[in-house]
């Protein structure tokens, strides 16, 4: 082969073609290198602190300087566009959804209002305005101790922090209505110096204690589920351990199963309420999330909720978990497909088909439960005695609360399928022997006919057919939300105002 001097020579293009390519590949290389330090230069200011805070800094806006991603995607729970066949983030009023429900707590705040969750950036906004925290005016005391701001926010283990938990659990909701302000977030979940998962609630530490369980054992993955479950969980408030404090508390020391659970409730001889019509002393189920979740095939298999809820997202080159906390199925690619090669469809009509075939035995537990009410009132209204009614009414107890324990968290029906499908199947089993137990009552009484099941096919009729006066305790909640509400906002702008934070 000739020297390439010599071959330019004779043809000279080819010394031009030779120079044009080098340009090109120079200019690609240069391309190349530009955009790996763009992007190691994005790494280092995502994880370069813009600020210093405190551990219990409430706001997740100053986090969110220093992770703006984590924020950014955080901020979306705010979104209320997505539904599902079932669930989702918009407000989903389930007692228009389900009548049934008012007369199930008849006598219970929960037969005023009753909404879907939605997300967590609603938390504060969404107690404010439910009916069931009434309209606190005028220092009248308000029904609901402030035990019910624990699940809302990170003003929670700031305020904790300050005064003392028996201390912040003590007095009526409107106290502490100026305190907390910030809907949930950073410091609920995390430690500001590592910024490892924290546990900030001390009714789950306390449950472990008890349980004989250290919880700073708990492994990593663990943790991606323990955080959730400081709120998605069953509780309830303990009157009994500090005076005049509505402590708390989670009802596991024998187990989390729902016979576990309904034994000590049974035990202390608990009830949340007496029931209006039947006059049974009943138990609420809040959302056992968490425990239900534990039974479940995914759980056994490893998998944490933040697998699901909060799956890892990758933008500009930077993996990081999303925050933007909600139903699975506005995520299936994320969620779900990291692990299951199935197409989104097929696994959506995995999820309702779970829903649906659950649901529709729970809508028949549901009946008969509404049917054990109206005719255990019947057979008060009769005359029957105390001794005739006791397993009767410890027979609607135990129902109600089985079914409840499988509808409260809306998801069990896809987190748990069998052992739901079990718990509804149990329940069902007590009603219609407690059912059979009524009608020889009501016979003994000298009544020999079926109770009629009354007209309840909208949430308007059932709230009159238990006689709640719906319109005065709107207008009352429109007048707190107008008068009180601004107050609470402007005495934590003035707090907030001396918090300190150093700009780095
Ligand atoms: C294997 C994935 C998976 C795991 C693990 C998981 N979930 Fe879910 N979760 C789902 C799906 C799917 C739904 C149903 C969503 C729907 O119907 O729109 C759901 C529903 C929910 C809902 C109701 C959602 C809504 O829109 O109202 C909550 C709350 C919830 N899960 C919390 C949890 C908690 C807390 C844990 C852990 C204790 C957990 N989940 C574990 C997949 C999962
Ligand atoms: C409900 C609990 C929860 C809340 C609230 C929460 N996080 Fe997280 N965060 C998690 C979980 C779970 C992970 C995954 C941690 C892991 O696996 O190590 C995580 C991971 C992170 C990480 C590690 C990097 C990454 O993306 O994986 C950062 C940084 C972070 N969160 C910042 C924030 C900020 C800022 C806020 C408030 C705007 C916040 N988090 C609110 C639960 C939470
Ligand atoms: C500090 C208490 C708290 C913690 C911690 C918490 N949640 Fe929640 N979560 C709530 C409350 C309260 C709501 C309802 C908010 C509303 O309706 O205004 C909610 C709502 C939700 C919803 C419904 C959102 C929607 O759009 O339908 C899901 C799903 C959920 N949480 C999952 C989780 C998961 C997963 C974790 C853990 C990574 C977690 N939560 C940690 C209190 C908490
Ligand atoms: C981290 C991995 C992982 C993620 C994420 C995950 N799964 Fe699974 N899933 C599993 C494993 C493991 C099993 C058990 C299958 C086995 O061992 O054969 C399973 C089982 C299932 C089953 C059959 C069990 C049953 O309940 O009947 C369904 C349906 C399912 N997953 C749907 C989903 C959906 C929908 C999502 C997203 C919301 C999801 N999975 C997210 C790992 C995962």
């Amino acid at each position: 082969m000739k020297p390439l001097t010599q071959l330019i020579k004779e043809k000279p293009a080819i010394g031009w073609i030779l120079f044009l390519a080098t340009v090109v590949v120079v200019f690609v290389l240069g391309l190349l290198a530009s955009t790996i330090v763009e992007r190691r230069a994005e790494a280092v200011f995502v994880y370069t602190p813009e600020v210093k805070h405190s551990q219990f800094e409430p706001r997740n806006e100053v986090w969110g300087q220093n992770f703006p991603r984590e924020h950014q995607s955080f901020l979306q729970t705010e979104d209320t566009t997505f539904r599902s066949m079932f669930n989702g983030s918009a407000t989903i009023d389930m007692l228009e959804v389900d009548p049934r429900l008012v007369v199930l707590w008849a006598g219970y705040s929960f037969s005023r209002d009753y909404d879907q969750a939605r997300g967590h950036m609603h938390a504060i906004e969404d107690i404010r305005n439910i009916l069931r925290t009434g309209a606190p005016m005028n220092g009248e005391g308000n029904m609901q101790p402030n035990t019910c701001w624990t699940c809302k926010g990170p003003d929670v283990p700031r305020l904790m922090n300050e005064i003392g938990v028996a201390e912040f659990y003590k007095g009526n909701w409107e106290d502490k209505g100026h305190e907390i302000v910030n809907p949930i977030g950073c410091a609920d979940c995390h430690d500001a110096e590592t910024m490892n998962l924290r546990i900030s609630r001390p009714a789950l530490i306390e449950a472990f204690e008890r349980q004989g369980k250290d919880i700073t054992r708990a492994s990593h993955q663990e943790m991606r589920s323990l955080v959730c479950a400081q709120c998605h969980v069953e509780y309830y408030f303990n009157k009994k351990r500090y005076e005049g404090v509505q402590y708390l508390t989670f009802p596991w020391d024998n187990g989390h199963s729902v016979e576990a659970m309904e034994k000590y409730y049974d035990d202390m001889e608990f009830a949340d309420w007496t029931h209006q019509l039947s006059r049974a002393p009943m138990l609420k189920a809040q959302h056992p999330g968490y425990e239900i979740y534990s039974t479940g095939v995914h759980a056994s298999r490893g998998v944490s909720c933040a697998d699901c809820h909060m799956p890892y997202m990758s933008e500009g080159g930077q993996k990081f978990t999303d925050h933007h906390i909600q139903s699975p199925l506005n995520n299936v690619h994320n969620s779900c497909q990291v692990c299951h090669r199935e197409e989104t469809e097929k696994l959506v009509n995995d999820v309702n088909e779970r829903h649906k075939r659950v649901i529709e035995s729970r809508d028949n537990l549901e009946k008969q439960i509404v049917s054990a009410h109206v005719e255990a009132k019947a057979a008060w209204d009769k005359g029957a005695t105390n001794e005739q009614m006791n397993d009767i009414l410890t027979g609607i107890r135990h129902a109600q609360w089985r079914w409840d324990y499988s509808a409260a968290s809306h998801g069990a029906s896809f987190h748990s399928p069998v052992e739901t499908s079990r718990v509804i199947a149990s329940g069902m089993d007590i009603i219609q022997d407690t059912r059979l137990k009524l009608a020889r009552v009501l016979a003994d009484l000298g009544h020999n006919e079926a109770i009629p099941y009354p007209d309840i096919s909208t949430k308007a009729k059932a709230q009159v057919f238990i006689g709640l006066d719906m319109k005065k305790l709107k207008q009352e909640k429109q007048q707190f939300l107008d008068e009180i509400v601004p107050t609470w906002d402007k005495k934590a702008t003035e707090r907030e105002a001396t918090y300190e934070t150093t700009q780095l």
